[in-house]
C-alpha cells in the first residue's frame, strides 16, 4: 500500500496535470483533495489535449478509480461539462466518483465572487471558490450528498439562498430565485446521483486492500490560504498535509510527497512576485497562446506573469510539505536562453535573507540573482539524464542542492512521454 501526494511548489500551473496523468499509471485510486474548478490541469496524451478542471487526471487510465474528494468545492455544472468533453474523446467515466461530503459551489457563490472582483478583488478565477469555502465555514452550504434527499436539499438550499441573496443585494447584484436553484439541484441529482459515495469508507477499503493511492493537489504553496501570500491566495490548502485532513487518513501513511516545480516561475492574479521579468523577457517564455504549453491560464485564459526561478520559494515549499522528490518541468522552455537567472535570496530593507517572508515583506524584497550560462540546444528529444547538455545538468543540480531534495523527473515537453526519469 502506498499513499503519495503530488503538490505544486510555486504559484500553481507547475505541470501537476501532466505529472498526475503520468504517475496514475501505477495508481489504483486517484483523489483530487482540495480546490475546485479554478484548476486548469493540462494533460496531453493519446486521447488528445485537455485542460482538466475537476476530475482527477487518473481518469485517462482505465484501471484507476477517480474520486472528487471531501475537501473539494464542486460546481456540478462544470463537472457535467467536463464529463461531456472527456466522453466525446472516448475516455471512460465508469470509475469516477464524488464524495458525498464534498461542498457544492452554487450559482450564488459565482455571483458573489464576480461582484467582489468587480469592486476591487484579488484577481480570482471567478469560479465561486472563496464564497463556497466561506459558506462551508459558516455552515451555510450544501454538500453533494444533500442532493440525494429532496426535503433535505430544499431546506438547506432555502437557508443558504436567503443568506446569499442578502449578500448579493448588499453588493449591488440581482438575487437568484429559489425556484431556479431547486430546479438546478434536481437536474444535478439526476446526472450525478450514481457517482456519490462515502469517500472515507472508499479510501479505507483501498488502504486495507493494500492499493496505491495518489492525491492530486491543486494550485501551489504560494496560494495556500494559510501559508501563501494572503490575501492574494485561494481559499483552500494546496499543501500535502491537507490531503490527510480533508480525506480522513493518518498523515503517518504518506509515503511520498512529490513537489512539482517549473524551471522558471509564473503566476496569475495579483500579489507580490519578486522575480517577475520585464515584459520583453517574459514574452519569449510566455509564447503567443497558440500552443497548449504557452503561459496562459488554463482556466481563465489570462496571460501569466512570468519570473525567474525563486529558490527561497522552493525551499519554503519543501519546508511546509516535507517533499521526498521533485519533478522539474519545462526545462525545454529555457533551451534558447543565453543566460538564465536564479534568485538565491532577497534583500529586505538592505539586509540579506534566504527565506520566504510574509506578504508585506515579500512585496518589499529585492531578489539576489545568480546567473547561469544557457545550453542553447534542443532538449525535447532527450530521454536520458546523462545525455542532457552539461549546462542543463549544472542548472538542475544547483537547484537540487539548494533545496536539498532529489529531482527525480525532468519535463522536456508537454506530452506524457516527454519526461526524463533519473
Ligand atoms: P498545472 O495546473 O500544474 O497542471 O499546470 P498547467 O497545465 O496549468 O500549466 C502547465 C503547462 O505546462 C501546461 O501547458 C502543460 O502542457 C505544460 N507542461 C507541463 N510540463 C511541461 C514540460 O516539461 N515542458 C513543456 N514544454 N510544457 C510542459
Ligand atoms: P492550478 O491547479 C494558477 C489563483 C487566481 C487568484 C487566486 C485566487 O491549475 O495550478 P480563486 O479563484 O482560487 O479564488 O483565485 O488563485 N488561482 C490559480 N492560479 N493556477 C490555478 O490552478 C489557480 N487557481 C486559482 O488566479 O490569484
Ligand atoms: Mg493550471
Amino acid at each position: 500500500m502506498s499513499i503519495d501526494v503530488l503538490v505544486g511548489m510555486q504559484w500553481g500551473d507547475e505541470g501537476k496535470g501532466k505529472m498526475a496523468d503520468y504517475l496514475s499509471a501505477s495508481s489504483d485510486l486517484v483523489i483530487r483533495y482540495q480546490g475546485g474548478d479554478n484548476a486548469g490541469h493540462t494533460v496531453i496524451n493519446e486521447f488528445g489535449v485537455f485542460k482538466i478542471h475537476l476530475i482527477p487526471c487518473g481518469i485517462f487510465h482505465s484501471h484507476c478509480t477517480c474520486l472528487i474528494g471531501t475537501g473539494v468545492v464542486l460546481n456540478p455544472d462544470s463537472l457535467i461539462e467536463e464529463m461531456d468533453v472527456l466522453e466525446r474523446s472516448g475516455v471512460s467515466l465508469s470509475n469516477l466518483y464524488i464524495s458525498e461530503r464534498a461542498q457544492l459551489i452554487l450559482p450564488f457563490h459565482l455571483r458573489i465572487d464576480e461582484l467582489m472582483e468587480k469592486s476591487g478583488g484579488i484577481g480570482t478565477t471567478k469560479r465561486g471558490i472563496g464564497p463556497a469555502y466561506a459558506y462551508k465555514m459558516l455552515r451555510k452550504n450544501l454538500r453533494a450528498g444533500d442532493l440525494k434527499d429532496t426535503e433535505v436539499m430544499k431546506k438547506a438550499l432555502t437557508e443558504s439562498a436567503d443568506f446569499a441573496n442578502a449578500q448579493i443585494v448588499a453588493l449591488g447584484g440581482e438575487p437568484i430565485s429559489l425556484e431556479s436553484l431547486i430546479e438546478k439541484c434536481m437536474g444535478w441529482r439526476e446526472k450525478l446521483k450514481d457517482m456519490l459515495v462515502n469517500a472515507e469508507r472508499m479510501l479505507q477499503h483501498y488502504i486495507e486492500a493494500d492499493k496505491n493511492i495518489l492525491f492530486e493537489g491543486q494550485l501551489g504553496v504560494m496560494k495556500d490560504i494559510d501559508l501563501g501570500i494572503y490575501p492574494y491566495v485561494t481559499a483552500s490548502n494546496p499543501v500535502a498535509a491537507y490531503a490527510a485532513v480533508a480525506s480522513g487518513f493518518s498523515p503517518k501513511l504518506i509515503r511520498r510527497v512529490t513537489g512539482i516545480a517549473k524551471a522558471f516561475s509564473s503566476t496569475v492574479g495579483a500579489g507580490p512576485f519578486p522575480t517577475e521579468m520585464d515584459s520583453g523577457e517574459a514574452a519569449m517564455l510566455r509564447g503567443t497562446g497558440e500552443n497548449p504549453d504557452d503561459e496562459y491560464g488554463a482556466r481563465t485564459g489570462r496571460a501569466r506573469r512570468i519570473g525567474w526561478l525563486d529558490i527561497p520559494v522552493l525551499r519554503y515549499a519543501n519546508e511546509v510539505n516535507g517533499l521526498t522528490d521533485i519533478t522539474l518541468t519545462k526545462l525545454d522552455k529555457l533551451d534558447s536562453l543565453k543566460e538564465i537567472k536564479v534568485c538565491t535570496g532577497y534583500l529586505l530593507d538592505g539586509e540579506e535573507i534566504d527565506y520566504m517572508p510574509d506578504t508585506g515583506e515579500l512585496s518589499r524584497v529585492e531578489p539576489i540573482y545568480k546567473t547561469f550560462s544557457g545550453w542553447l540546444s534542443d532538449t525535447t528529444g532527450c530521454r536520458e539524464y546523462a545525455k542532457l547538455p552539461e549546462n542543463a545538468k549544472t542548472y538542475i543540480e544547483y537547484i537540487e542542492k539548494a533545496i536539498g531534495v532529489p529531482i527525480k523527473h525532468i519535463g522536456i515537453g508537454p506530452k506524457r512521454a516527454e519526461i526524463i526519469k533519473r
